[in-house]
């Protein structure tokens, strides 16, 4: 019997702030409400793209694995925010690795990417199909967003982590899984012009997220807490038997509603969004890497993710922890210096979205 079990972590959070007061600086808003509201203090804001963030948190996660880029056998990328859409962004961090022998793809289910990447990949290696693959999630967010729109502007952020998986005959890894998208939900989390759309239509780009919070908010606790009680029921597990909740990092109102749904133990579930708030799909890899980091993974652990997004899609999933916890090795890449703060860069963002998009909601 093969296993995908995880051999490698690494996430990478670039380096610039952005506290709600800085927000403060640029749209009508409070720190109190988006605190209140949202559980989020802080987000970290890319001055790289994507491809960029995804290369050191994939150095970083061969390193801690001690296999070569060479040896990967294929490059899941799960993003919503991807360098360039023909070719994909896979075969750009392929080109950066030097992963040579690595089939590539980039995966779009919006904040339930990683989860979907992750399970697709394990499948592929618990057949026999491939023998290892790196799944990365890498966002920019900071980037697409309208700093005119307070509802969503505040929810995001930037960052990546990637894991490698390898095929093993130890019991570890993915073994069990539900993954969905709730059919015409379509609209409620939507950036309409952010494909052929416009182009098509021979008009300027909007690029502008229309956002319905609270429906998407009442979808998303229903759907991962069906998801999350599935996958249990469906492995014979109780709730009891996890030692670890990783959800999506969206909200804590959310992760606090999902908790009391399922009735699961606070102290199991990890949160990261109060530092880096919604990171999209790289959110649940990023919080998986700070919990092995805190030593909240302990050897053979079983861990629940669960997530939602834009589609609405949703997806949990349920693995095995291996017997290791210590990285094989380390990496030192960085990512390049900058001095600019955060709120330079959000102000950059919005002079570039004024200058150069049709720019007028
Ligand atoms: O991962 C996938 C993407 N993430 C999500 O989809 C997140 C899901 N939704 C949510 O997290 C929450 O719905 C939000 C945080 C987005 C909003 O929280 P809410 O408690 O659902 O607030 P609301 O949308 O019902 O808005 C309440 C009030 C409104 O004012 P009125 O109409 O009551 O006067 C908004 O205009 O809060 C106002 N508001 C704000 N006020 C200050 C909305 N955004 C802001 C803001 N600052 N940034």
């Amino acid at each position: 019997m093969l296993y995908a079990q995880i051999t490698g972590w690494g996430r990478c959070l670039p380096p610039a702030r952005l506290t709600n007061r800085d927000i403060m600086e640029v749209m009508d808003t409070s720190e109190e409400w988006i605190l209140e509201r949202t559980g989020i203090e802080t987000r970290r804001i890319s001055h790289v793209m994507s491809a960029d963030l995804a290369h050191v948190a994939s150095e970083r996660a061969l390193a801690c694995a001690g296999v070569q880029a060479d040896k990967i056998d294929m490059i899941a990328f799960a993003t919503t925010t991807a360098d360039e859409i023909v070719p994909n962004t896979a075969s750009l961090l392929q080109g950066k690795l030097g992963a040579t022998g690595a089939a590539c793809f980039d995966l779009n289910a919006a904040c339930t990417g990683f989860i979907y990447a992750f399970q697709m990949v394990s499948d592929m290696i618990r057949t026999g199909t491939i023998k290892s693959a790196l799944v990365v999630g890498s966002e920019r967010l900071s980037s697409l967003m309208n700093w005119k729109r307070r509802e969503s502007a505040i929810l995001f952020g930037d960052g990546a982590a990637a894991l490698v998986l390898q095929a093993s005959t130890q019991e570890s890894g993915f073994f069990q899984g539900k993954m969905g998208c709730i059919e015409n939900t379509r609209e409620l989390l939507a950036i309409p012009d952010y494909g052929l759309h416009a182009i098509a239509q021979h008009r300027p780009l909007d690029i502008t997220i229309d956002f319905h919070g609270r429906e998407i908010f009442k979808n998303a606790v229903n759907e991962m807490a069906n998801a999350c009680t599935e996958v249990l029921e469906r492995s014979g597990l109780d709730l009891k038997d996890v030692d670890l909740i990783v959800p999506h990092q969206a909200n804590a109102r959310i992760v606090e509603a999902l908790a009391k749904k399922l009735n699961a133990d606070p102290e199991k579930i990890v949160i990261t969004l109060d530092r880096y708030a919604n990171t999209s799909t790289s959110s649940i890899p990023i919080a998986l890497c700070e919990a092995i980091e805190q030593g909240r993974v302990r050897p053979g652990a079983t861990i629940l993710m669960t997530a939602f997004g834009a589609g609405l899609t949703w997806g949990a999933l349920l693995l095995k922890w291996g017997e290791r916890i210590a990285p094989l090795g380390e990496s030192s890449i960085e990512l390049p210096a900058t001095d600019k703060t955060g709120l330079e860069l959000i102000k950059e963002a919005i002079r570039l979205r004024e200058n150069v998009w049709h720019d007028n909601k």
